[in-house]
């Protein structure tokens, strides 16, 4: 699968710009806020009808107008699909694949899977726990054909639950919507520990592959005890619940803690030894994903420079390249960005103050 063409309009810094995209490396050069994560984001808001940077959609929307759209070309097995994605300040979304109108953002995903290494990465490992529960959703969303239906079960059961904790309803009540609750949980749960088995040996050998740190280790934690079932812990806690009026425990709780030593990452490593983490987090999803469907992947890798030395940069550009992927890198600097990069065939576009200023395709 890949990104042919890409056509934006409306978003952040970007009036207007159009693309044809080089189906392994593209590399973007440009100054400081002249676009380069804006393109980026055009790519993902294509592929997810979201953006990477906010949790809302509306700071992409370029200031002074209404509304953003992208368009893009993808060829996927052998296939070419024209697709659509447009948000408007309101709110309102219109989603188009071959011109048909698709209501879920789901089918985007499917269709266009990314995967972002950028500043914000390393909140992997510094941020909250529900941004780990996303990312493993992400990783289970693409592997495991039935995630996405059990994923919207267990929400649904756990908010009919919790509006029953809130309103003190009868017991008959919490009693049924917690069988149900845990049956879903527990479906998510095999999903998540049977993914979690196999990406754990996958993320310690990217982490052997891209850097020195020994002794990582990486542990799913579901999100209540590891003693007894779930309903023995409903029943232990139906007071606490009660009282506070929702579910402690379950899926919503659930984490995935890499530590160095016995120690976890974040307490412990460096800036940069965190960026290689949480960035081998990220490439070790794609490699799960890989193994399934090969070269389905759209790796956006925003200026990569920051922070990693030479060796570190050169590790994660080879690793990267080895999977065949197509890959969107930006830079600051067109030397060092097209030297780590050093491949046979690319494409290199400059941007200025949210213009494409030259595309040229780059031989050796
Ligand atoms: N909604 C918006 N409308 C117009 N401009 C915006 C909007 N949101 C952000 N910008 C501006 O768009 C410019 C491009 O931002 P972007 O993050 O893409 O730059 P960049 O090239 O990645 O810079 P850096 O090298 O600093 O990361 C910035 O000047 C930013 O202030
Ligand atoms: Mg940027």
């Amino acid at each position: 699968m890949s990104l042919l063409r890409l056509d934006i309009a409306g978003i952040r810094n970007i009036r207007q710009a159009s693309l044809t995209l080089h189906p392994q490396l593209n590399l973007i050069v440009g100054q400081n806020g002249s676009g380069k994560t804006s393109i980026l984001e055009s790519i993902y808001f294509l592929g997810s009808a979201r953006s990477f940077r906010n949790s809302s959609v509306e700071p992409l929307i370029a200031n002074g107008v209404e509304e953003c759209l992208v368009r893009g070309e993808v060829e996927s097995n052998g296939q070419s699909h024209a697709v659509a994605v447009q948000r408007n300040r309101a709110g309102s979304r219109v989603i188009k694949i071959d011109s048909d109108d698709i209501k879920r953002a789901t089918d985007l995903a499917s269709l266009l899977p990314i995967l972002v290494l950028g500043a914000d990465t390393v909140n992997l490992l510094l941020g909250p726990p529900g941004l780990r529960r996303r990312f493993l959703n992400w990783g289970l969303f693409h592997v495991e054909p039935s995630f996405s239906s059990v994923w919207e079960g267990a929400n649904r059961c756990l908010k009919q639950r919790n509006e029953v904790l809130r309103q003190n309803g009868p017991d008959k009540e919490l009693d049924t919507w917690t069988r149900e609750l845990v049956k879903y949980t527990e479906r998510l749960d095999q999903f998540r520990k049977a993914y979690m088995q196999v990406y754990e040996q996958v993320f310690l050998e990217n982490c052997k592959l891209m850097m020195a740190l020994t002794n990582i280790s990486c542990r799913y934690f579901r999100g209540w005890g590891n003693d007894g079932t779930l309903s023995d812990w409903y029943e232990k806690d139906r007071g606490i619940d009660r009282k506070r009026g929702f579910t402690q425990k379950g899926f919503q709780r659930a984490d995935v803690r890499i530590s160095v030593n016995g120690e976890e990452a974040a307490n412990t490593c460096s800036r940069g030894e965190l960026k290689v983490l949480s960035w081998a987090m990220v490439m070790s999803q794609g490699a799960m994903l890989e193994s399934k469907k090969s070269g389905n992947l759209i790796y956006l890798v925003d200026d990569m420079g920051a922070e990693l030395d030479d060796q570190h940069r050169q590790r994660i550009c080879d690793y990267l390249k080895s999977t065949g992927n197509q890959i969107v890198a930006t830079g600051i600097k067109q030397d060092s960005l097209v030297a780590s990069w050093k491949t046979h065939e690319q494409k290199l576009f400059h941007v200025e103050r949210g213009a494409l200023k030259l595309e040229e395709s780059l031989n050796g």
